[in-house]
C-alpha cells in the first residue's frame, strides 16, 4: 500500500496577483516614459497636460502598489519578467515625443484599458471588489489620457514610423495584451530606461512665439518694490515661467529612482503643482488678452543642442535643495505681501491666484523638509541644509538689492556705479533691456493694459515693499 500523497496546499494568493503586478510595472514604466519625454512637448497646452499624466500616472501607480501589498506575502513592487523591460523599453526608445505618446497612449495604455476591462467582467464582483474599485479609477485616469490623446494625434498626425509601431505591437502581442500570467524567473525586470542609452535632449521643446516678445524683466525688477502694479504683473510672468521648474522635474523623477517610492510619488504632486501654477500665470495673463507671444517663454533659458548627461543623486540633491530651500522658502514673505496688496487693491483674481500658490508652497516646503536628509545620505552628501539654506537667502537678497542699486543708477546714467561687479551671467542682457526704448515702452504698455482693465485701488497708497529675494 503507497502513501497517499498529501494534499496539496490550496494558495490564498490567486493569479491577479501576478497580473496586478504586471500591471504596476506597466504603470510605472508609463510614468517614466511621460517623465523622459515630456518636456518634449511644444504646444503650451500639451505642457501642463503630460505633468498631469504623470501625475494620474503617479497615482495609479501607488494604487497598485497598496493592493499589492494587501496579499499575503504581497510586495508593492513584485518582480516581474525581464521581458516587460523589453517591452517598455521599446516604447520608451522612440524617434521622438510624438512617436513616444502614441506608443505610450495608442498602444500601451489602450491595451490596459482593454486588460483591466476584461478583468472587470471575469473576476469575481463581491470578493474581489478592491480590486475591481481599484481598476475602475484606473480607468477613470487612463480615460482622462486617451481623450488628450485622441486631441494630440489629431495635431500631429504625421507619418508615424511603421517599424516603432510595429516592435511595440509585437511585444504587446507576445505579453497576451498584458493579460499574461506566467510567473517571472530572474532575472527579473530593471526599470524601464536604465539598461538603455536613453537621453533627454537638452532644450525642452519650443513652443510658437516663445522669443517674440522684448525682455522686461529687469524693468519689473527694478520698479518692483514701489509700484503694486508692477509687482501683479510680474507674478503673472512670474507664475507662468514656472512650467519651467515642472520640465526640470520631469527630468528629476526620471532619475529619482535610487529614492523610495514614497518620494516619486509626493515629487509628481510637487511637479503637476508647479505645471499648474505655470497654466495659473497664463490664465491670468489671459485674461487680459495677454499671451505667449507678448511675454516669451524659454524655461529659464534653457537652450542648446544635444542630449543631457544622466542626473546623478548629487545633482538630484543640488537641485532639489536649490527650489526648496531657496526659490520656495526664500519666496515665502514676498507672496505673502503680494497676496495683501492684490487683495486690498481690489483684485481679487490677483489675490486669489496668490493664495492657491502659497497653499501649495507649504506642501512643498513640506517635502524639502521630509525629503532632504535622505536624498543627502543617499547622495553622500554631508551637510546642514538649513543652515546653508539660511545662508545662501541672505547672500541673494544682498545681491539683488545691490543688482536692483545698481540698475537704478545704469538706468538714470548710462553707467555703473564705480565697483559694481556684476556677479550674475545675465545682468549684461538685463542692463541693456533697461535702456531699450522697445523694452520699455512694452513694459509701460502692459501696466497700462492691467490698469485700464482692472485698476488697483491701492495703486498710489500700497506700501513700498522689499526689493525682490533674488
Ligand atoms: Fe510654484
Ligand atoms: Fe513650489
Amino acid at each position: 500500500m503507497t502513501t497517499p500523497a498529501a494534499p496539496r496546499k490550496p494558495r490564498i494568493v490567486p493569479d491577479a496577483y501576478q497580473l496586478l503586478a504586471n500591471w504596476r510595472y506597466v504603470e510605472y514604466s508609463l510614468f517614466r516614459i511621460i517623465c523622459a519625454w515630456g518636456r518634449q512637448a511644444c504646444d503650451w497646452q500639451d505642457k501642463p497636460a503630460v505633468c498631469y499624466h504623470a501625475w494620474l500616472q503617479a497615482e495609479n501607480v501607488d494604487r497598485l502598489r497598496k493592493r499589492l501589498d494587501q496579499y499575503p506575502g504581497g510586495k508593492p513592487e513584485a518582480p516581474v519578467s525581464k521581458t516587460y523591460e523589453t517591452l517598455m523599453n521599446a516604447v520608451l526608445l522612440a524617434p521622438d515625443f510624438a512617436h513616444a505618446m502614441h506608443g505610450a497612449h495608442a498602444l500601451v495604455q489602450a491595451a490596459l484599458t482593454r486588460a483591466y476591462r476584461e478583468y472587470l467582467a471575469e473576476s469575481h464582483p463581491v470578493h474581489d471588489k478592491p480590486t475591481h474599485e481599484m481598476l475602475r479609477e484606473l480607468i477613470a485616469n487612463h480615460e482622462i489620457q486617451a481623450k488628450w490623446f485622441a486631441d494630440f494625434s489629431q495635431r500631429y498626425a504625421t507619418q508615424l514610423d511603421q517599424t516603432y509601431l510595429a516592435t511595440v505591437t509585437r511585444l504587446l502581442n507576445e505579453h497576451e495584451h498584458l493579460m499574461d500570467l506566467r510567473t517571472p524567473t530572474e532575472p527579473y525586470a530593471a526599470n524601464v530606461g536604465i539598461n538603455t542609452e536613453f537621453r533627454q535632449p537638452q532644450t525642452p521643446g519650443r513652443v510658437p512665439h516663445f522669443n517674440h516678445a522684448p525682455n522686461i524683466m529687469p524693468l519689473l525688477q527694478l520698479h518692483w518694490a514701489e509700484s503694486v502694479e508692477v509687482r501683479r504683473l510680474f507674478f503673472m510672468i512670474g507664475y507662468f515661467w514656472e512650467m519651467g521648474v515642472a520640465e526640470q522635474q520631469l527630468r528629476w523623477l526620471y532619475h529619482a529612482d535610487f529614492m523610495p517610492w514614497q518620494f516619486i510619488y509626493e515629487e509628481a504632486r510637487h511637479m503637476w503643482d508647479e505645471s499648474r501654477h505655470g497654466n495659473s500665470g497664463l490664465s491670468r495673463l489671459r485674461d487680459f488678452g495677454l499671451d505667449i507671444k507678448d511675454i516669451g517663454y524659454n524655461s529659464y533659458g534653457a537652450s542648446g543642442d544635444g542630449f543631457l548627461p544622466p542626473m546623478t543623486p548629487r545633482d538630484l540633491y543640488e537641485e532639489f535643495f536649490d527650489i526648496t530651500q531657496t526659490a520656495e522658502t526664500g519666496y515665502f514673505e514676498t507672496k505673502r505681501y503680494s497676496f495683501e496688496d492684490f487683495a486690498n487693491g481690489k483684485d481679487a483674481a490677483s489675490a486669489e491666484m496668490m493664495q492657491y500658490d502659497i497653499i501649495d508652497e507649504t506642501s512643498h516646503a513640506e517635502y524639502g523638509r521630509r525629503w532632504l536628509e535622505e536624498i543627502a545620505k543617499r547622495a553622500g552628501v554631508q551637510e546642514d541644509y538649513r543652515k546653508r539654506g539660511a545662508a545662501i537667502r541672505a547672500q541673494r537678497q544682498k545681491e539683488s538689492d545691490e543688482r536692483v542699486a545698481a540698475m537704478k543708477h545704469y538706468a538714470a546714467t548710462g553707467q555703473l556705479p564705480a565697483g559694481y561687479n556684476p556677479t550674475d551671467a545675465h545682468f549684461v542682457g538685463d542692463l541693456a533691456a533697461l535702456r531699450d526704448p522697445v523694452a520699455r515702452a512694452h513694459f509701460e504698455k502692459l501696466l497700462q493694459l492691467l490698469r485700464e482693465k482692472c485698476p488697483l485701488a491701492n495703486a498710489a497708497t500700497a506700501p513700498k515693499r522689499p526689493n525682490l529675494p533674488m
